[in-house]
C-alpha cells in the first residue's frame, strides 16, 4: 500500500458516498449506510489497518486525510438525520393536511356584563344619559346625602363594608350616583348608573358583590305616572313580552316618597306562579333635592336602582344567583351565546 493509492481509495470512498447518501430517506437506510461506511468491516476501517503497511514519514499524513474523509462522512450522517427528523417519511404520513386545525377558545362576556349591556342599550334609548360613580364611597354621599338617618339599619358595621378610614365604605347602592351627578349638573337630567354595590350578604339570592343600574329623571312637571311608564316599557323590552305581570308595591326609601318596589310574576320550574322583586323606585324626596341645591318648588323627579343578578335570574332562568359568581366554565359556557 503507498500513500498515493491510499489517497486515490480514500477520494472513491467519499464520492460512493457523497452518492448515496442523497438516496436515503428514511432511518434505517442510513443506519445502513453508517455501518457500510464506518463500520467495522467498513473500507474505511481496513483502510485504516492498512496504515500499519506505510513507511513511517508517511503515516502521519495518511492518517489526516483518512480522519478527515471519517469526519465528512459523519458530517453526511448527522445532516441526514437531522432533515429526516423534521420530514420523515413516518412523519408525513401522520400529518392528514385535511384535518381542521386546532381552535384556540375564545373568551366571551360574562352573562351578568351581557344582561347589563343589554339593559343599558334600553335605557340609552330612551335616552338616558349613561354616568359613572366611583365604588368607594364616603357616608355623606353612600347616606346622609339620600335623607338615610344615622340610626337607618343600613349604616349598620353588620350591613355595610367600612374601610379602616371610618367615613369610607364600599358603596351599599348606586344611589350615590344620583348625589354626585346632582352635585356636578342642573336640571333637566336623566342619567342611568351602572356598576358594582356591595353588602355584607350571602345566600341564593344575595351575594355579596352584585351589580344595580342606578336611574334618575329630574325635570319640571315629573310625576309618578312618567315612572310607571318608563319602568313599564324598560321591562316589557327587556323581558320582550308585552304581556308581562308587573306590580308596584308601596314602599319605603328614605330618599324618595312616595316609593314603591317592583315585582314581576314568573313560573318556578314546578311551574307555581311566583312574584320576584327586582327593583326599588320612587319620587326623589324634597329634601334630598334640597340637600343638592335644587328647588323643589319648581323640579320633581322619579329615581330607580334595579338589581342586574335578579333580571338575569329570570331571563336565563337560573335559581341559585350564586352560580353567576362560582365562575365555573361549565356553567357559563352555557351563556356564551346569549
Ligand atoms: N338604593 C335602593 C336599594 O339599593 C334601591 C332604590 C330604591 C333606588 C328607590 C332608587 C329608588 O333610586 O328611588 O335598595
Amino acid at each position: 500500500m503507498s500513500v498515493d493509492k491510499l489517497k486515490k481509495d480514500l477520494d472513491k470512498v467519499l464520492d460512493e458516498a457523497l452518492k448515496l447518501i442523497t438516496n436515503v430517506n428514511n432511518h434505517t437506510d442510513l443506519e445502513n449506510f453508517r455501518v457500510q461506511f464506518l463500520g467495522k468491516k467498513s473500507i474505511l476501517n481496513g483502510l485504516m489497518k492498512s496504515l500499519s503497511d506505510l513507511a513511517p514519514e508517511d503515516k502521519a499524513k495518511a492518517g489526516k486525510d483518512l480522519n478527515l474523509v471519517k469526519k465528512k462522512i459523519n458530517d453526511f450522517i448527522n445532516d441526514k438525520k437531522i432533515s429526516l427528523d423534521v420530514t420523515t417519511d413516518d412523519n408525513l404520513d401522520a400529518f392528514d393536511s385535511s384535518m381542521p386545525g386546532k381552535l384556540s377558545s375564545l373568551g366571551s362576556l360574562h352573562p351578568i356584563t351581557k344582561i347589563m349591556n343589554e339593559a343599558i342599550d334600553i335605557f340609552q334609548s330612551l335616552k338616558f344619559e349613561y354616568v359613572d360613580g366611583p365604588e368607594v364611597e364616603d357616608e355623606f354621599h353612600n347616606f346622609t346625602a339620600l335623607n338615610i338617618p344615622e340610626s337607618h339599619p343600613a349604616r349598620a358595621m353588620h350591613d355595610t363594608f367600612y374601610l379602616e378610614n371610618k367615613n369610607l365604605l364600599l358603596r351599599t347602592h348606586t344611589s350615590s350616583v344620583q348625589i354626585r351627578t346632582m352635585s356636578k349638573k342642573r336640571p333637566p337630567l336623566r342619567i342611568i348608573a351602572p356598576g358594582k354595590v356591595y353588602r355584607k350578604d350571602s345566600d341564593i339570592t344575595h351575594t355579596p358583590m352584585f351589580h344595580q343600574i342606578e336611574g334618575l329623571y329630574i325635570d319640571e312637571n315629573v310625576s309618578f305616572a312618567n315612572l310607571k311608564s318608563t319602568i313599564n316599557i324598560f321591562l316589557k323590552s327587556f323581558f320582550e313580552k308585552d304581556d308581562l305581570k308587573i306590580r308596584f308595591r308601596p314602599s319605603y326609601f328614605p330618599f324618595t316618597e312616595p316609593s314603591a318596589e317592583v315585582d314581576i310574576e314568573y313560573f318556578d320550574n314546578k311551574g307555581n306562579k311566583k312574584w320576584l322583586e327586582i327593583l326599588g323606585c320612587g319620587m326623589v324626596h324634597p329634601n334630598v333635592l334640597t340637600m343638592a341645591n335644587i328647588d323643589c318648588e319648581k323640579y320633581s323627579g322619579y329615581a330607580f336602582g334595579l338589581g342586574v343578578e335578579r333580571l338575569a335570574m329570570l331571563k336565563l332562568g337560573i335559581t341559585d344567583l350564586r352560580l353567576f359568581y362560582e365562575n365555573d366554565l361549565r356553567f357559563l359556557k352555557q351563556f356564551q351565546r346569549v
